[in-house]
């Protein structure tokens, strides 16, 4: 790992597309995964979205957001008028780290230095992608893209990412995979204040 940190600092990708290339032939820092899940999108979105990390299917398919909490945020952005083909997806963490439960591989929430070591990728990322406003999905985004630890229950809403060289307008949302964890009772009040959220997403980005 140290040695990967090293050699992310050591590279001096001049776009988007050098940068991916160099995504893809990078290990992963905990073994396991297939293959680097990399952003997808025009450069020069309007919006950017960041999530977690790849899921099973993203980690299978090698594209972010297109299993079932990547489905719930589609359905999300299309009532609220957000183009996905449009739009920026991609996830602060690189790689799918999991936990092998008999045929299954069930989801192991990146840690904070895990983070951090992605961080790099993302940075270059955004700045190739230059959108005028970033959605961070959830608690790990959020950690991404400010280096703190901070609840989303408060700071839900517009936030300015302002960190070194990077300097977005953003706004801060639950990532969908919590709403598919809520209890079937909260789970229509919860996805309606994420399509709220969305619909403020798109009049940010007009
Ligand atoms: N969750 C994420 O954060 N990203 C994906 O790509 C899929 C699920």
């Amino acid at each position: 790992p140290a040695r990967a940190v090293a050699a992310m600092a050591d590279q001096d990708p001049k776009t988007l597309d050098e940068l991916n290339a160099i995504i893809r032939r990078t290990e992963p820092l905990v073994p396991g995964a297939t293959q680097a899940v990399l952003g997808e999108g025009p450069v020069g979105a309007t919006v950017a979205f960041v999530g977690e990390q790849p899921g099973d299917q993203e980690d299978r398919q090698g594209r972010p957001f297109v299993g079932p909490a990547g489905q719930l945020l589609s359905r999300a952005m299309a009532e609220a008028g957000i183009d996905r083909g449009v739009s920026y997806l991609t996830n602060a963490v690189k790689h799918f780290k999991f936990e092998e439960r008999g045929k299954r591989r069930i989801h192991q929430k990146p840690t904070a230095g895990e983070v951090s070591h992605y961080r790099w990728w993302l940075d270059r990322e955004l700045e190739f992608v230059a959108p005028k406003l970033v959605v961070a999905l959830g608690a790990t985004a959020v950690l991404a893209l400010t280096g703190k630890a901070v609840p989303i229950t408060r700071a839900r809403g517009p936030f300015r990412f302002d960190r070194h060289d990077n300097r977005f307008q953003g706004f801060i949302t639950v990532h969908p995979s919590y709403l598919l964890r809520l209890p079937d009772e909260a789970k229509e009040e919860a996805y309606a204040a994420f399509v709220d959220d969305l619909r403020r997403v798109q009049a940010l980005g007009r």
